[in-house]
């Protein structure tokens, strides 16, 4: 494999294809229902911190790799472990992120199914005039309808795979970031209506005053594998996305900017969520459920609230759309790589994804009762063990090898932020990022 020649049009560019894959569900599923599930403030401070001290460095690291190698992840690592005169084995750290985002994405794509679920809804104004029992009612019988769930996760497989076939994702991040202020302006109007309700008083004081006796070595699990996850770090995804960055622009700058941009929705996400939940005395550890549950309410409150439901179930779709094709790139590149073309690649894996996916399906019907590992289905497994295990293995892994491995000359050019930058980034990630993962690694193994 030669070096790439392409590059993204711009500096922008760039930093829209990152925060497409970084913004999805993350921010306005997960992200909620995680700090509902780990007791609120000491969740959120966790999580903020492992985004300043792992997931910005480690992000840094990642992209840094793509745009030493200038080549594909597998191709990448094995390139510059050659030059820095260590052994090309280093590549299967790519084949490991590879499964890490075949097992993401095998849920990603059920839950965003919810989301094209939800919309359909919307847009026939199903949620109008209904009570909150009734709507929290109608999302369990969602659930536990396995046929409707298979269909609206089969279409966002096609959505996604067709997209990656295409090659043309760069029209539809275009769109993405057109739409994304969109995004913004809901979240901030959702937050204006939580302030009227009684129950945002009680969410600001539950999401942010920690109480530092809540945090357990699990809370801090769940908040190191979150901030990876929602940042897309550990998986060679965006390794992939670095090998097109344009010569002159500083990493650090624009990995900044895109995780204040990810921040954001998630904070502002949870805010809305949490009056919510609080005003309707709801449990905040709902689960999954808790976002489907909670944004109906809310919008059914406004006015002009079923329009801006749908509005904003399309924005969702869309920005996890983005997510999905970052997460699919690199598994159907390894086949694009050995020879395949772009269309079969994306067949072959767009049905691998799709059948593994049907498992987490029937983990809310016939399979919810079986369990993997630790008593946890499968759904429960896959949203699980590869964010908390798969992804700081991986973060950790290209962490070391970006600030040990590769000779500094080649990182410091990649880093694109000086000498003085290059060292504080080298130094955080050496001393701090490395160490920490570890530790908590250890610590949840033993
Ligand atoms: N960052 C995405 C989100 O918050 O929804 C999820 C994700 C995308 C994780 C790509 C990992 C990845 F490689
Ligand atoms: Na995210």
């Amino acid at each position: 494999m030669s070096e790439t020649l392409e590059r993204w049009g711009s500096r922008r560019a760039f930093i829209l294809a990152v925060t497409g894959a970084a913004v999805g569900l993350g921010n306005i599923w997960r992200f909620p229902y995680m700090t509902g599930e780990n007791g609120g403030a000491a969740f959120l401070l966790l999580y903020v911190v492992f985004v300043l001290v792992l997931g910005l460095p480690i992000m840094m690291a990642e992209i840094l790799v793509g745009r030493a190698g200038r080549r594909g992840p597998i191709h990448a690592l094995a390139h510059l472990a050659r030059q820095a005169g260590v052994s090309p084995h280093w590549r299967w750290l790519g084949l490991f992120g590879a499964v890490t985002v075949f097992f993401i994405l095998s849920f990603y794509s059920v839950v965003s199914g919810w989301s094209i679920e939800y919309l359909i809804e919307s847009v026939n104004g199903n949620f109008s005039g209904r009570t909150p029992d009734e709507i929290g009612a109608s999302f369990d019988a969602f659930l536990a309808d396995p046929l409707r769930m298979t269909f609206n996760h089969t279409l966002f497989i096609l959505l996604t795979m067709s997209v990656v076939a295409a090659g043309i994702s760069g029209g539809l991040e275009r769109l993405n970031n057109l739409l994304m202020p969109l995004l913004y302006i809901l979240l901030v109007v959702l937050v204006g209506y939580a302030v009227t309700t009684d129950g945002f008083g009680t969410a600001m004081a539950w999401l942010f005053t920690p109480d530092l006796e809540a945090i357990t070595l699990s809370v801090v699990l769940n908040a190191m594998g979150h901030a990876f996850f929602t940042l897309a770090v550990g998986a060679c995804a965006l390794m992939a996305y670095g090998a097109y960055m344009p010569d002159h622009q500083s990493l650090p700058r624009a990995v900044v900017a895109v995780a204040v941009m990810d921040v954001a929705v998630a904070l502002l996400a949870g805010i809305a969520i949490f009056s919510v939940v609080f005003s309707q005395g709801m449990d905040p550890a709902e689960g999954p459920g808790l976002m489907f549950v909670t944004l109906p309410i809310a919008f059914s409150d406004l006015p002009g609230g079923p329009l801006w439901l749908s509005v904003f179930f399309l924005l969702l779709l869309l920005a996890t759309w983005t997510s999905s094709i970052n997460l699919a790139e690199p598994l159907v590149a390894i086949f694009t790589d050995a020879g395949l073309k772009r269309g079969k690649a994306a067949a072959l894996i767009g049905s691998l994804v799709w059948l593994v996916g049907l498992l987490s399906v029937f983990s809310f019907s016939s399979l919810s009762e079986v369990t993997w590992l630790a008593g946890m289905n499968f759904f429960e497994l896959v949203t699980t063990v590869p964010l908390e295990f798969f992804l700081p293995i991986g973060g950790l892994l290209i962490a070391i090898f970006a600030a040990w491995v590769m000779p500094a000359s080649t990182a410091m050019r990649a880093l694109d932020a000086g000498p003085g930058g290059f060292r504080l980034w080298r130094g955080l990630v050496r001393y701090v990022s490395i160490p920490l993962v570890v530790i908590v690694l250890l610590s949840a193994l033993w």
